[in-house]
């Protein structure tokens, strides 16, 4: 999602697509609530209302402020740009989906310095009045520049938030096995093939039942791969970049 500032994981990430295209045809649904409405299980008119409670406008408020507070504007702007119109849907649909499954612990790799999907699922667990996130990130390339990656996230919601920094691959089972399974795990960490399907496999196992896997930048085919080997259902949308999800079996 952001520009993370990454020489290697860029390169890595943008060279996975050719090596392993994504297949087509691919299920996609029209907008974040038709995806929402997909995976909660819910009709579309709930998860419309659902995703319209997003306070986008004052979540990224507080973000940019929180990331400028660390680093001068101009640097922050370039680091962690504002999200765009169709990113910011799929992340007011992220708030939907935990406002609609309220699960008591959320799982996701990769937080990035404005911490954008953490802020807009902790913001829905804090409405829901219960729950805890769970977040794995390397953070490998912000101390480059004195801060630190959820540097965005409102100190106000950060009660319910667990932040390993590490490598996914050290520390992901650990987290997945110590928090008791999520209901929801989120991918955005590496986007290599052979990371996402680490991370995939870890989810997964762990995952409760009728728990959602989720992952964003699937532009490979690892998402895919992923779901036949388990005979899910994958379902897509485009928000500029590609999010995936897939629901357990109860
Ligand atoms: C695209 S950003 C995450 C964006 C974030 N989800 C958001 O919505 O703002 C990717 C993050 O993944 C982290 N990362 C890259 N490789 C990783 C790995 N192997 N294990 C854990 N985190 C990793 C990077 O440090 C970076 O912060």
């Amino acid at each position: 999602m952001l520009a993370a500032g990454a020489g290697w994981d860029q390169i890595a990430s943008r060279l996975t697509p050719r090596l392993h295209p994504a297949p087509s045809p691919r299920e996609f649904l029209p907008s974040p609530t038709a995806f929402v409405a997909r995976l909660a299980h819910v009709p579309n008119e709930e998860a419309t209302a659902a995703v319209a409670e997003t306070p986008v406008d004052h979540l990224v408020h507080e973000m940019m402020s929180g990331i400028e507070r660390g680093i001068p504007a101009r640097l922050a702007r370039a680091q962690a740009p504002p999200p765009t119109p169709a990113w910011q849907g799929m992340l007011a649909g992220l708030f939907g989906l935990v406002r609609l499954t309220r699960p008591a612990t959320v799982v996701e790799t990769g937080v990035g310095l404005m911490g954008a999907s953490s802020t807009f699922i902790l913001e829905a667990l804090d409405r829901n009045g219960g729950g805890e996130l769970w977040s794995v990130d390397a953070d490998r390339y912000f101390p480059l520049f004195g801060v630190h990656v959820g540097q965005g996230i409102p100190p106000r919601l950060q009660g319910r938030h667990h932040l390993v920094v590490g490598d996914s691959r050290q520390h992901l089972g650990r987290v997945l096995a110590e928090c008791g399974g999520p209901q929801i795990f989120l991918h955005d960490s590496l986007h290599t093939y052979r990371n996402m399907t680490f991370e995939f496999r870890a989810g997964w196992q762990h995952l409760r039942p009728g728990g959602i896997l989720l992952s964003d930048d699937a532009t490979n085919s690892s998402f895919d791969d992923f779901a036949a080997a388990v005979r899910g259902r994958p379902l897509f949308f485009d928000c500029g970049s590609i999010f995936a999800g897939m629901s357990r079996p109860d």
